[in-house]
């Protein structure tokens, strides 16, 4: 008998549907592949999927622009293969975790349709955020109502012909709700239940500090414009919504949860969404932000453990994200050492592992994928490339479908000859599934192991851990019988006393090597 919830010590696995495996040969990942690779998934050893949006979209933020919340995009399937999804996946132990997107729809959605149609101060824009515009102090011409940025690049307001200007934190392709429009709230409740009815076990929460914004849509002005607790984010107002959700989720069998994406300022300011009656979890993304530094870590650490210890949640760890640079590349510094992001990141995965609460794994770093930096201007797709004419890369990079099989492109993730929706490199041959599930020092087979040792090993760990003395560049730490070490530096060190369990690179004599990890238990 586990003795805890589920999530509260889960690995999820994050999957970023159109790049994980394409059953129908339209190049682009959908519901049926994720079917077919459930096998992959139990082998690795996974708790639970977090799948992004797979809802009707015109894709302006790879889905993260839903057109229609309760409905499968054609692309990817149908409510039909989803249910099947649902019932395969908990066949193979594995629990689903879907992506509700409730700061902003498409604008394809009904409701912004109908906003566009209506004239200014027609209930149906009420649903969302418009505004007139703002005379400009010098010109005295019209300019946006406020000087807020959207994430992307640019304002974050679009003008309409009709002189009303509407609000998008993101893309102008994804409308900002009004959440305090009561409509929108039902909707919301409403669409909650329709994939708990569906058998969904949890929700992953987008922008889940937006939803609420100042009344006075007073400008930032000097504030530093990308100010998590301002104006735009994290307003009082949006913890009742949360604690409706999970009164919601509570009404069901089964330990549903909700995890939601909450960028703050300060970890404490986490602290809130996570009050027994609000959200389950949230992420905690700055071991993601660190560097590689046994420094960096521990203190990331410190502070995520002591944000959620006051309140008894379970933290959070992420080191990859469909939004993030893959960590195998960002270890990859210097780069004239071949392979020290590989080794770093089979390192980093026992840190991840050891530590109390959830880890979140993104689909691929399992084959030990690196950032496609290389793809073509054409082929990138990222409002944040488009938007910033190319100054910025965005995420396509980390978003690139993955190898399962073969020597060419598509490497088994569509059908031969089939061109997926980004050019998958060459250079990724030796690193398809199929190539790595036979190789016993793959980084696959490395991820099965410490993914089937940590499921043996984890009813035994306690919620706490405990720092051990370590020389400079290292990181020690036990939670009960397990010891972690961490070597974060180039010269080998002696490990804490016990038995290695795992090491991520072989021992040299009794020395741990730099930058490997082990595990060791017992003194
Ligand atoms: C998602 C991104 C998305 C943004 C807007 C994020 O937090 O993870 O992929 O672009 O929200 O929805």
């Amino acid at each position: 008998m586990r003795r805890i919830p589920w999530w509260r010590d889960a690995v999820v696995y994050e999957v970023y549907v159109r790049s994980f495996a394409d059953s129908d040969g339209n190049g682009e990942g959908d519901l049926q592949g994720i079917r077919s690779r459930l096998g992959h998934l139990r082998d690795l050893g996974v708790d639970a999927l977090w799948l992004t949006p797979f809802y009707p979209s015109p894709l302006a933020d790879g889905g993260y622009d839903v057109a229609d919340y309760r409905d499968v995009d054609p692309r990817f399937g149908t409510l039909h293969d989803f249910d099947a999804l649902v019932s395969d996946a908990h066949d193979h132990g594995i629990r689903l975790i879907v992506d509700i997107v409730p700061n902003h729809s498409s604008d394809r959605h009904r409701w912004f349709r109908e906003a566009l149609a209506a004239p200014p101060g027609a209930p149906a824009r009420s649903r969302y955020v418009f505004r007139p515009g703002k005379p400009g102090e010098r010109s005295g011409e019209e300019g946006p109502p406020n000087d807020w940025p959207s994430a992307f690049g640019g304002p974050a307001w679009t003008r309409l012909d009709d002189g009303e200007w509407y609000l998008h934190l993101y893309a102008p392709e994804q409308p900002d709700f009004n959440w305090r429009d009561p409509e929108v709230r039902h909707e919301f409740e409403d669409v909650l239940r329709f994939w708990l009815d569906r058998g969904v076990d949890g929700f992953r929460i987008d922008v889940a500090a937006g939803l609420f914004k100042d009344e006075s849509f007073h400008d930032l002005g000097g504030q530093n414009r990308r100010v998590l607790n301002g104006p735009m984010y994290s307003r009082p107002e949006v913890h009742e919504v949360y604690r409706k959700w999970r009164q919601i989720l509570d009404e069901y069998d089964g330990e549903r949860m909700a995890i939601g994406e909450v960028w703050t300022d300060g970890p404490e300011d986490l602290a809130l969404y996570l009050r027994p009656d609000e959200l389950h979890q949230v992420f905690q993304f700055d071991l993601q932000l660190a560097p590689w530094s046994a420094t960096a870590f521990r203190d990331v650490i410190v502070a995520a453990l002591k944000a959620v210890a006051p309140i008894g949640a379970a933290p959070t760890w992420v080191l990859s994200s469909h939004d993030s640079i893959r960590h195998v590349t960002r270890y990859e510094q210097p780069v004239s050492v071949p392979g020290i992001g590989l080794a770093r990141a089979r390192a980093a995965l026992l840190m991840l592992l050891a530590l109390p609460g959830s880890a979140y794994l993104y689909q691929g770093e399992e084959l030990g994928l690196p950032e496609v930096t290389d793809l073509p201007g054409e082929a990138r797709q990222d409002p944040i490339w488009k938007r910033t004419n190319g100054e910025l890369a965005g995420r396509d990079g980390c978003r690139v479908p993955l190898p399962w099989s073969g020597s060419a492109e598509p490497f088994g993730f569509s059908p031969d000859r089939v061109r997926p929706w980004l050019p998958m490199p060459e250079r990724w041959a030796p690193l398809t599934a199929e190539a790595q599930a036979a190789d016993p020092s793959s980084m696959l087979t490395w991820y099965r192991d410490a993914l089937g040792l940590r499921r043996r090993l984890r009813d035994d760990l306690p919620d706490d851990l405990e720092w051990l003395d370590s020389p400079d560049t290292t990181l020690f730490f036990s939670r009960g019988p397990l010891t972690c070490a961490l070597n974060c530096g180039e010269n080998p060190v002696r490990p804490p006393a016990g038995t290695p369990l795992l090491t991520s690179t072989p021992l040299y004599g009794d020395l741990l090597p730099g930058n490997a990890a082990a595990w060791l238990t017992g003194p």
